[in-house]
């Protein structure tokens, strides 16, 4: 059952809201081939339920207030499945590019995406252009969908971009700090995440936002993102509220 103090729009008794509130969500959308295995249906199957449960935590994540959201879709590792996989997600991006994100013009929502876009067809490239041009003036929550996306990608990237700008004049090599590595990433100008969320039960980050998770919250569940519901990340943040970010500090 969704709980209803976290919903922006009514100020809870302080006794019963969350302490915090995190400003930034990751979530690493797992589980969909085991959820579709489990129910001996192909994984595409999987990939088709975990997209609506995408739209449904999204709408519900900009409902509650929180500011950032990404959302791991496809990774630069998961070119490694079998072709027809990788086939029906492209057609599955696709279909949701050409509709559903339109949906979130209504929740104010900002659609960008953080990964390497030269590695699909230039449709959807066009379509992903497409989504955060036309979002892009709107205030809401702010959607980063991570596609062919991986940290390590991301952060040689970077490097190379500074290397590059050094060795024009315009970046002084003693004003590398880690405020302009941040800046030379995906999510350059965001706030690193609080709370990072897998679902389906695996211990490991596989290549999601490595640097900025320095001092991320980890939160894993057990349940299959296509089986997620409101209530499962309600008890996420129930369970961020209680941890004691010390940063280092005592
Ligand atoms: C996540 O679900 C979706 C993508 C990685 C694209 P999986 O497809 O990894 O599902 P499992 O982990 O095999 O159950
Ligand atoms: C991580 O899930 C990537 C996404 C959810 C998009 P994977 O299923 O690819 O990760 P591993 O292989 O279990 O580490
Ligand atoms: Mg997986």
């Amino acid at each position: 059952m969704a709980i209803p103090f976290f919903k922006k729009k009514e100020p809870s008794a302080p006794s019963q809201a969350p302490s915090v509130l995190p400003v930034h969500v990751g979530i690493i959308m797992d589980g969909n081939g085991r959820w579709a295995k489990k129910r001996g249906l192909p994984r595409k199957a999987g990939h088709r339920e975990g997209a609506q449960t995408f739209r449904k935590i999204t709408r519900y994540c900009s409902e509650i207030g929180i500011k950032y959201l990404t959302v791991y879709a496809f990774s630069t590792e998961n070119w490694k499945r079998p072709e027809d996989e990788v086939g029906a997600l492209m057609g599955l991006f696709k279909s949701y590019l050409e509709e559903a994100l339109s949906d979130f013009k209504d929740d104010d929502i900002v659609v960008r995406f953080i990964g390497d876009k030269s590695g699909f067809s230039p449709e959807l490239r066009a379509l992903m252009e497409e989504n955060e041009q036309s979002s892009k003036d709107r205030d809401g929550m702010v959607l980063n969908i991570a596609m062919n996306y991986g940290s390590r990608d991301e952060i040689v990237r970077a490097v190379r971009n500074i290397c590059a700008d050094v060795k024009s004049g315009r970046v002084e090599q003693s004003a590398i700090d880690e405020a302009l590595v941040s800046d030379y990433l995906y999510t350059a100008g965001q706030p690193d995440p609080d709370l990072i969320i897998r679902p389906s039960g695996e211990y490991r980050i596989s290549n999601f936002l490595l640097w900025q998770s320095a001092y991320t919250e980890f939160v894993i569940m057990n349940k299959l993102w296509p089986d997620f519901q409101k209530a499962d990340l309600d008890e996420a943040l129930r369970i961020y509220a209680q941890r004691n970010r010390r940063y280092g500090g005592v």
